[in-house]
């Protein structure tokens, strides 16, 4: 597996840790495949009792790298990114997101299939899908209303604004805020907490909390359908290219 993501095997806790710190842990293909396989090993690990998800350096994950957006697309539905998508939307056990940093795109959209989140109050979020010339992705278009509110959820998916801890606190997108230094070890409490419930009772409890899994799983295809053809724009490169070059983007020529 990719050393990009980390694994740490804490009691019955396992923590996966985006470590790509430099790009603030931007996620590849390769990554996505890597989170993919530990998730769907410790759906099947009985020892297992619950996962963390959580960032390395100052930055949860500014989502989906956008070289690979560019470049090196996901072709087809067994891409890692939906292999990823769907071990996390079916995962059966507790997830807990520790957020310790900024969290973009599925950063954020990845929250909507955690059970617990916690963030530090210096985190930054953001849905930034339309300003890159994208659609919403990972059940987001269907789930965020949910956590948020019809309004709200078409706010920040619409003007894709960057919005603050607080924010995200008062929308019931994380459920506390943590100081940096304490983040990680009350995920690990809230995860040994976890490990002490009946197993079976605790699923079958996230199952119903979750509900209709066909529906969240047909709307991520649906999504990702239009979301390839927006892939191949000349949107999407004038949004790439603007961004590597730290420059804003222009998209006055295109009706
Ligand atoms: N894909 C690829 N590289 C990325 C990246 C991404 N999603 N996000 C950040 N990086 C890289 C930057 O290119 C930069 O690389 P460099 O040091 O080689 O120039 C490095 O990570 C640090 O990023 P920088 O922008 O300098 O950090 P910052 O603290 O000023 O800003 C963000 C952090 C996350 C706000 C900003 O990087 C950002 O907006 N990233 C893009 C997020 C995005 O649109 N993701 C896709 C969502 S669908």
């Amino acid at each position: 597996m990719t050393d990009l993501i980390q694994t740490e095997r804490d009691g019955a806790t396992l923590t996966l840790r985006f470590n790509r710190a430099d790009k603030k842990n931007a996620i590849t293909a390769a990554m996505y495949a890597g989170l993919a396989q530990a998730l769907k090993n410790a759906d099947s690990d009985a020892s297992v009792r619950a996962v963390i998800i959580t960032g390395s350096g100052d930055a949860f994950t500014a989502g989906n790298d956008l070289k690979d957006f560019a470049e090196n697309p996901p072709k087809g539905a067994d891409a890692p990114v939906f292999q990823f998508m769907d071990a996390l939307a079916s995962f059966r056990k507790p997830v807990i997101a520790a957020v310790n940093g900024v969290a973009v795109g599925i950063g954020t959209t990845l929250l909507l299939h955690c059970d617990l989140a916690y963030a530090v109050p210096t985190a930054k979020f953001a849905l930034p899908f339309v300003n890159l010339a994208l659609v919403p992705e990972f059940g987001s278009s269907l789930l965020l209303e949910r956590f948020v509110g019809l309004r709200k959820a078409q706010e920040l998916l619409m003007t894709g604004e960057t919005f603050t801890a607080e924010t995200a606190l008062s929308l019931g997108l994380v459920g506390a805020l943590v100081p940096a230094e304490e983040l990680l070890a009350t995920a690990k409490a809230k995860a040994a907490l976890l490990a002490t419930k009946p197993p079976s009772a605790l699923r079958q409890t996230k199952a119903l909390i979750r509900g209709d899994l066909a529906e969240v799983k047909a709307r991520i295809g649906t999504e990702a359908k239009v979301f390839g053809e927006r892939l191949q724009s000349a949107e999407l490169q004038e949004a790439v290219s603007a961004f590597f070059a730290k420059r804003a983007p222009d998209f006055s020529r295109f009706e």
